[in-house]
């Protein structure tokens, strides 16, 4: 299937000079998204993850359906603020701004395998402080898939030494 078709590019936005990639299109097509989760679980069946940890909120869109498809947890990172108990927190740049993200400290077992999801690979910042709580974690990233890379960005150098897998490149 040709997942770029349920993409919609929206040009100048959010700000001007951005050319927004809206998954919402392919959300929106049950055949589309069923489509993309599967090859998302058939991934983390390889690298058998036993747990899926994504990043708010679109990482949530991507990860739940994996998680609920393989029948294991699923882990959610958030910005600061969010999380009612005790967190692991880091520091990241965003392709435009800066914030924290953390996930409760006892959301994951020291050796778990964790595959990571999120919709988009920009600048890598995100998946790179996700990273860095999964490991304080104890966690071993088995993987992590995204829906789209923004090649153009290089944010697959920050993620150097860890299995990728994206299902559409710009
Ligand atoms: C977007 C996107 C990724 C991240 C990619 O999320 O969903 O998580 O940016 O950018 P990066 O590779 O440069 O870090 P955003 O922070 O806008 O949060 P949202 O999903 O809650 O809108």
């Amino acid at each position: 299937m040709d997942l770029k078709k349920y993409i919609t590019i929206v040009p100048d936005w959010p700000k001007p000079g951005i050319q927004f990639k809206d998954i919402t299109t392919l959300m929106d097509n049950g055949d589309a998204y069923r489509y993309a989760t599967d090859q998302i679980v058939e991934y983390a069946r390889e690298k058998e993850a036993d747990l899926i940890v994504g990043p708010e909120a679109r990482g949530f869109i991507i990860g739940c359906p994996v998680a609920y498809s393989l029948g294991v947890g699923f882990a959610p990172v958030r910005k600061e603020g969010k999380l009612p108990r005790e967190v692991a927190r880091v520091e990241y740049g965003l392709e435009y701004g800066k914030d924290v993200l953390t996930i409760h400290r006892d959301a994951i077992k020291p050796g778990q395998r964790v595959l990571i999801t999120d919709d988009l690979l920009a600048t890598g910042g995100t998946i790179e402080a996700t990273i860095k709580l999964v490991e304080e974690l104890g966690g071993v990233v088995a993987g992590i898939a995204f829906l789209i890379e923004l090649s153009y960005l290089d944010g697959r150098n920050k993620l150097d030494g860890f299995d990728i897998l994206t299902l559409m490149k710009y």
